[in-house]
């Protein structure tokens, strides 16, 4: 009972302390995953609130997208589009506080996510997140544990929400400078073969297959480059937490045998053969079909690239109560020890990688990021000379 006799200012000075000590945490940590999750714990805590949720405003696109709460287990909602007409929306807009203590009787209460988090809002406590005078965002507590959110609470999460607002616009440089600076130099040797092609095509003396060597060269590094451009863009976003996953219902079965229409020509042009397993009754499961069928488009692609002709990739389905997974399974080259631990890392190939095939080194790493996304994980295994496995796991 001691907290009875501690008068209520000190209350307060106790509470500002805790979200000073938090904020130092926050300014500490430069991944964006991580620091999104300990700003909600974050909010729940000092507002005294069941859960709390941040949402993320992508000022190009002119959307809000949920990003993390305390009360998800799965990321599964995570990029969900949440509308401007929203509460969350108005906040951002307004760039105001709200305090609702019945969320049910406002018609801006978005219930979507709480439907899909089984999860009912009853009040709410939200505070735009500001940064460089931008409105970068929402932050909310959700649910009061007892009584109402107070005018207290309120400035206690607005601290919270400026250092939070900081942090995650550090990270975010920090991220993009890291990615930035690593794309340039991936830039540099298919930049250095153009310039070395086309500086020997201007000599008169080169005999016609010389010259038309040269012309491929320069035409395969420039395809090389806008493949590089592309694959960038798509992890900046995913790394940068403004990728949008749109959620589905996603036939497993039609999709994968899509992707095996898709590989089948790769396939037979080394002579390999594609197979697909599918059991028999596979539930339907919700995710990103477009980004899902991205994921073992690059998983087949690997699989074919890196298996020598009239080899045999098998992609097959399987399920049970936890997950399901997806695995493709080559007979190529298999993948030496020391690569097994750099494989989805930015940009890494394995040695002699590029005697078999083009390839940028960022498709296992934009994988990896958008099976994780989907609160699922990804694994591999391999033995040199025999084969790989590259197994996706889905929470279901
Ligand atoms: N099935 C596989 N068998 C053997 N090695 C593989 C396999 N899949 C990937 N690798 C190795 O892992 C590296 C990284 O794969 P990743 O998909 O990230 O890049 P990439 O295929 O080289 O380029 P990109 O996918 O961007 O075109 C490859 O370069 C290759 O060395
Ligand atoms: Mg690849």
């Amino acid at each position: 009972m001691a907290e009875f006799s501690i008068p209520s200012t000190n209350l307060l000075a106790q509470r500002y302390h805790r979200v000073l000590e938090i904020s130092r945490d926050l300014a500490s940590t430069l991944d964006l995953d991580i620091l999104l999750q300990r700003i909600v714990q974050a909010a729940a805590d000092v507002c005294d609130a069941s859960a709390a949720s941040i949402l993320l405003y992508d000022d190009a696109k002119q959307e809000l997208y949920f990003q993390a709460a305390t009360n998800l287990t799965e990321p599964l909602m995570r990029g969900l589009v949440v509308p401007m007409d929203s509460l969350a929306g108005w906040i951002v807009r307004n760039r105001q506080p709200v305090i609702i203590n019945d969320v049910r009787n406002d018609r801006r209460h978005f219930a979507q996510i709480s439907r899909n988090t089984n999860f009912l809002t009853h009040s709410l406590l939200g505070v735009p997140l500001i940064a460089k005078d931008k409105a970068i965002g929402a932050l909310e507590a959700i649910n009061k544990k007892t009584g109402k959110f107070t005018d207290e609470d309120r400035d206690v999460l607005n601290i919270l929400g400026a250092q939070a607002a900081v942090a995650i616009e550090n990270s975010r440089l920090f991220q993009q400078s890291d990615l930035i600076s690593e794309f340039v130099h991936e830039l540099r040797t298919p930049l250095g073969s153009i310039a070395t092609a086309a500086h020997l095509l201007e000599r008169p003396e080169l005999l016609e297959d010389q010259r038309q060597r040269l012309l491929g060269t320069i035409q395969g590094e420039a395809r090389r480059l806008s493949e590089l451009a592309t694959s960038f863009l798509d992890l900046a976003r995913l790394e940068s937490g403004r990728a949008q996953y749109h959620l589905e219902h996603v036939d497993l079965a039609a999709l994968l045998d899509e992707c095996q229409v898709i590989m089948r020509n790769k396939a037979l042009e080394k002579q390999q053969m594609l197979r697909v397993d599918v059991p028999p009754h596979l539930p339907e499961i919700t995710a990103d079909g477009s980004k899902l069928k991205q994921v073992l488009l690059n998983l087949l692609s690997n699989a074919i690239k890196y298996t020598p002709e009239g080899g045999h990739i098998l992609l097959k389905a399987e399920v049970d109560d936890q997950e399901v997974r997806i695995s493709v399974q080559d007979t190529g080259r298999g993948i030496p020890p020391e690569g097994m631990n750099n494989l989805f890392q930015k940009f890494y190939r394995v040695p002699g990688s590029e005697k078999m095939a083009q390839g940028t080194g960022l498709g296992l790493s934009i994988c990896k990021k958008i099976v994780e996304g989907h609160g699922g994980s990804i694994d591999v295994e391999s033995e040199v000379g025999q084969g790989t496995t590259f197994t996706v796991h889905l929470p279901r």
